[in-house]
Parts: C-alpha cells; sequence; structure tokens
C-alpha cells in the first residue's frame, strides 16, 4: 500500500503533477475601506497596521514629488480612504493614475487637525500594482454621463453612480429574502426555460437549436456533397451481393471462420448503407413539415420560450407548500425603448394559497414598506448620494413610504378620477375599459394622491387569462400598486381557482388549452383560492434611487439592439 503523504507534501505534490508550483501563500488579509470608514469608534483604530486593496480614484504628487495623496476606492463603500505614500516606498508615478490598482500596508492615522478626513493610510509597503495607462482609460476622474457609461458597462462599476446602486440593489435582494422568510414563505426556483406562456402576450424570446443545427448540416454539405440516388442503390446492391455471399457458404457448410469473415462484410456494407441514407435525408434548410417548422426536430422536441414570469409555475408550488416565492430574471421581446422597460429584468413573485385579493394587497403594501425600510436602515450612505446628485426627495419618499398607509382604489374610481381632471391633458384618451397607460398611473399616484396607490378590479378585457372573474361578470379580481417616478411597480392578483371558468378564460383570450393542461390540473385537484404578485425589481430600484433610466440599474441592461457582453 502507498504511504500516506503528509498534508504539505500532498499539495505540492499536486502542484508537480499539474505544471510549475504556484505561489500557495495566502493572500495578505485585507480590510475593507468600509470597516475603517464605518466603524463606530474609528478614533480608536488609529495606530492599527492594515492592508488594503483597491482602485485609485485621484492621485496627485505633493510635496516636489516626495509624496502621494491616492484616494483608494474598494467598492465596499462610497467613501474613499485617503492614502499617503512616501516616494522612499514606491515609484509615485506609476501608483497615481486614476484607474490604477494597489494593495498597500499601511497604518492608519489621524490626520492634522482641521482636515477633512478623519483617518488616513500611511504606506509602509506596496504590496501589488496593476497599472493603468491614463492615456486610455476610457473613465477619467471627471464627471461622466449615465448615458455615457451604458457604453462602458464592463469597467463602470467603478463610478460613484453604479457602485452605489449595486449595493443598493444587493440590500434590496437580501431585504426581499428576508422578508419573505420572516414572513413563512419558501424560495422556489422556476425555470428560465419555459414552454407556456404565462401572460399570454407573445412577447416571448425563441429558445431554438434550429437555426444552429441547420448551419452545421449546410456546412457539412457543402464540405462533403450528400451521396446519390445511384450511390444508395449501389451501396444496397453490395449489401445485396454480401448477404448472398453469406447464404452461400452456409449452405455449402463451409469452415466457420470463412462464414464469420463473410458476416463481418455483410455488417460492414450494411452499416454504410445505413450511413449513405442517414446523409441521403439531410436536407439544407430549417426542416419542416406540413408547410410549417417541425420543432419535433427542436431541441427540446416542441418550441420552447425564455419565461415572461415565473407565476404559472410558482402556483404549483404554492398549490402543496402554501407561501412561496420566486426571484429570477424574466424575459419580454417588447420592442419599447422606453426607460421603465428591459428585455431581461428580475421579478420578485410571491404566491399564497388560501389568500384573496385583499391579502395579496396588503402582503404587497407591506412588502414595499419594508424595501423602504431597510434601506432607510442599511444604506445610509448611497441614499445620501442618490439624493445629493439625483434625486432631492429620494430619502423623503422612503420615509412616506415606509411610514403610511397606501391608497386602494378601484379601477372604476380610477378612471372617474382621471375623467374629470381638466388642469392637464392626456396624450391618451381615459375611458372606462381603457388599460392604464403610464402618464395616468403617474398623474394618479403623483399628483392625485402623492403616494402609492393600489388600483384594483380591472376590466377582463385587459388583462391575464388567470385572473379570477369577479361576480359582475366584467372586472377581473387584479391590483397594479403605482408608485411615485415608476408608475406600475407591482402587478398582480386572485388566481381563478374554478376549473370551468379559468378554461372559458383561455379560450377567450385566443389560447390554446393544451399547453396549460398542467396548470388546469392544480384545479381539478384539491382547487384552492389563491393569489399572488410580480414586483419588478429594476422599478424598485428606480423608486428608491431617484434614477431615470431603468438601463443604469441593472448590471448588464438588454433592451432592442444592445446585449454587451
Ligand atoms: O404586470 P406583470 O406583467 O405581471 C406578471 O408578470 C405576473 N405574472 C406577476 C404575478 O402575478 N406573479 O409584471 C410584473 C411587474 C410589473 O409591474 C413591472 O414592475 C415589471 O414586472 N415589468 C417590467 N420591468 C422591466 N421591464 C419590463 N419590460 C417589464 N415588464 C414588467
Ligand atoms: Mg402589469
Amino acid at each position: 500500500m502507498a504511504e500516506e503523504l503528509p498534508p504539505s507534501e500532498k499539495l505540492s505534490a499536486m502542484a508537480l503533477a499539474d505544471g510549475p508550483p504556484i505561489d500557495l501563500e495566502p493572500s495578505a488579509e485585507r480590510t475593507r475601506i468600509r470597516s475603517v470608514l464605518a466603524a463606530d469608534d474609528m478614533i480608536a483604530l488609529a495606530g492599527k497596521k492594515i492592508v488594503v486593496g483597491g482602485w485609485v480614484r485621484t492621485g496627485r504628487e505633493q510635496g516636489k514629488g516626495s509624496f502621494a495623496f491616492l484616494e483608494l476606492n474598494d467598492g465596499s463603500c462610497l467613501a474613499n480612504l485617503q492614502v499617503i505614500v512616501d516616494s522612499a516606498v514606491h515609484p509615485l508615478a506609476l501608483l497615481t493614475p486614476t484607474g490604477t490598482s494597489v494593495v498597500v500596508e499601511g497604518v492608519l492615522k489621524r490626520p492634522p487637525e482641521g482636515v477633512k478626513q478623519s483617518l488616513e493610510l500611511r504606506a509602509e509597503r506596496i504590496l501589488e500594482v496593476g497599472p493603468c495607462d491614463p492615456g486610455k482609460y476610457p473613465l477619467p476622474k471627471t464627471r461622466l454621463t449615465l448615458e455615457f457609461l451604458r457604453d462602458w458597462v464592463h469597467l463602470r462599476a467603478r463610478t460613484n453612480t453604479i457602485s452605489a446602486v449595486a449595493r443598493i440593489r444587493d440590500e434590496l435582494a437580501y431585504a426581499t429574502h428576508t422578508f419573505f422568510r420572516e414572513n413563512g414563505f419558501r424560495y422556489i426556483h422556476t425555470p428560465i426555460v419555459t414552454t407556456s406562456d404565462c401572460e399570454g402576450a407573445g412577447e416571448m424570446f425563441q429558445v431554438t437549436t434550429l437555426f444552429s443545427d441547420t448551419e452545421k448540416v449546410e456546412r457539412e454539405l457543402k464540405e462533403n456533397p450528400p451521396p446519390s440516388e445511384s450511390d444508395i442503390e449501389s451501396a444496397k446492391h453490395i449489401v445485396k451481393e454480401k448477404g448472398e455471399a453469406v447464404a452461400n457458404l452456409k449452405s455449402i457448410k463451409a469452415k466457420k471462420e470463412e462464414i464469420t469473415a463473410s458476416v463481418a462484410e455483410l455488417t460492414k456494407a450494411k452499416e454504410n448503407l445505413s450511413r449513405l441514407e442517414e446523409r441521403f435525408k439531410l436536407k439544407p434548410g430549417i426542416p419542416k413539415k406540413d408547410g410549417k417548422i417541425d420543432y419535433g426536430q427542436d431541441f427540446f422536441g416542441r418550441q420552447a420560450f425564455l419565461t415572461v414570469s415565473g407565476q404559472l409555475q410558482v402556483e404549483t408550488y404554492a398549490c402543496a407548500l402554501g407561501n412561496v416565492y420566486t426571484f429570477g430574471p424574466t424575459f419580454r421581446a417588447e420592442h419599447s425603448h422606453t426607460s421603465r422597460h428591459l428585455a431581461e429584468f428580475w421579478m420578485v413573485e410571491p404566491e399564497i394559497a388560501f389568500a384573496n385579493l385583499e391579502d395579496d394587497m396588503n402582503c404587497a403594501e407591506n412588502y414595499v414598506k419594508f424595501l423602504c425600510q431597510w434601506l432607510l436602515d442599511h444604506c445610509q450612505e448611497d441614499m445620501e448620494f442618490m439624493a445629493k446628485i439625483y434625486d432631492k426627495t429620494a430619502i423623503e419618499r422612503l420615509k412616506l413610504v415606509s411610514s403610511s398607509p397606501f391608497v386602494k382604489i378601484s379601477y372604476t374610481k380610477a378612471v372617474e378620477l382621471l375623467i374629470n381632471v381638466t388642469e392637464k391633458k392626456f396624450e391618451n384618451p381615459v375611458s372606462w375599459g381603457i388599460d392604464l397607460a403610464s402618464e395616468h398611473e403617474r398623474y394618479l399616484t403623483e399628483v392625485i394622491f402623492k403616494k402609492p396607490v393600489i388600483v384594483y378590479n380591472y376590466p377582463k378585457g385587459i388583462k391575464a387569462f388567470y385572473m379570477r372573474l369577479n361576480d359582475d361578470g366584467k372586472t377581473v379580481a387584479a391590483m397594479d400598486v403605482l408608485v411615485p417616478k415608476v408608475g406600475e411597480l407591482i402587478g398582480g392578483s386572485q388566481r381563478e381557482e374554478r376549473l370551468e371558468v379559468l378554461q372559458q378564460r383561455i379560450l377567450d383570450a385566443g389560447l390554446p388549452l393544451e399547453p396549460y393542461e398542467w396548470y388546469l390540473e392544480l384545479r381539478r385537484f384539491g382547487t384552492v383560492k389563491h393569489s399572488g404578485f410580480g414586483l419588478g425589481f429594476e422599478r424598485m430600484i428606480l423608486f428608491a434611487t431617484g434614477l431615470d433610466n431603468i438601463r443604469d440599474v441593472i448590471p448588464f441592461p438588454r433592451y432592442p439592439g444592445r446585449a454587451d457582453l
């Protein structure tokens, strides 16, 4: 038995087997700048030796090149740590260009009296440097427009705004999981690839390998032309000959080895024939059947899409686990170039069993309030930055929303209020039955009520098939949460739990029943009253930060014509 190597030997033996050994020492333990600058008793940290790593926001040489100030940011918070480097410690010109990365060991010091910084770092050793050519770096220290930064999505997180948004976004995701966990909800992962259209709006991206498969076949056929009919015929002829040879040898009771050899030749000829026949079938172009694209030959054996919502699937778990939610990316091939729409966005979708529309509205209100309060409690510095640079009212808005009840009005009442508006002319005329446009939604929440408004009981004609039909036969138990700055933040409803009514609603929406059979089974077997909603995660960030464009609140925005990285 091989002798067991001591653990340290094992490591180097492994390294040798994989090539030259690499540096197996762990990196120096790095202190996050946030834990210095946001420490409760920052002054107590003075005199402490630490290692920090980050990117230079601004660097300037001072004292005739005898030392330099570096404003170092490591993304852990908005504020920079001021680092002072002596020219004896490192060549200063290599450290000062904006964008340079630096890992530095030093001692925290209190700056001289009267200076704004509360603590600064006196560098003792520069441990690592990642140089940055100032002539080529696209993010100089001057302020850049958000629009410009959209062309640099791979670098824009190094700016104050985009890194603050990233931290706020992360906090909102964490708050979301916290809220639902505290309220007894289970997190369910619903599929990204789906074969059912939740909203029935025909805005789905198709998932297919038919194009790449077809291109592959066409390339292959060009390089290696398919067999002709006569090639097939002669291959068939050879099979026949070989078959006859085997029969002949058997009839004359030839030696076993001779028969075996002849059978092997026959097998080879048959294999050749079937290969040729297979290739003979290859045709250029997308496969068709009865004049239509043959999705039976597609990857999933049927048409498949990227999900527009995890709702239908998460309902299956609500009807088993009770309170559940899904939180994931959703996709809509809407050709809208607005500041409120993305082709790929994230949605939070709770689904509550044994709950009606009223319960649903209350859950939505509590959730939004919880998010606002969370930001007030956990994102003070970043929110103050947003308020200072982008929207003076951002923090006031969070306070207001987290503390005052939302308005609840029926669609019919909302339309009545909008019809009576005289001080403004809407681009889209208002009458009962219209889908409220963004201008109407914003007028209700920004001008009339000046706070979040929940509009409920919409006309059935403008809402999805799964929403519960009200007794009036005209409206459905739907609700939208409208908020200032954004308009529609949440869309939800009580779900239709009655089998026959649901079947009729699917048909009335012009949809086939077959793909929804599994959904109907939830009603066939132990149906329950249940409700849910979807919150557009990026819209929530717009609402919180006061930023104007949804493309700036998702790390990698996707919209018509753009999908960078
Ligand atoms: O109102 P929607 O379409 O509702 C649903 O998808 C339901 N299935 C949700 C449910 O009941 N589980 O979308 C929900 C929210 C909207 O209110 C909006 O905030 C956001 O998703 N949203 C978008 N956000 C960004 N870009 C888009 N293209 C969006 N479309 C909808
Ligand atoms: Mg909606």
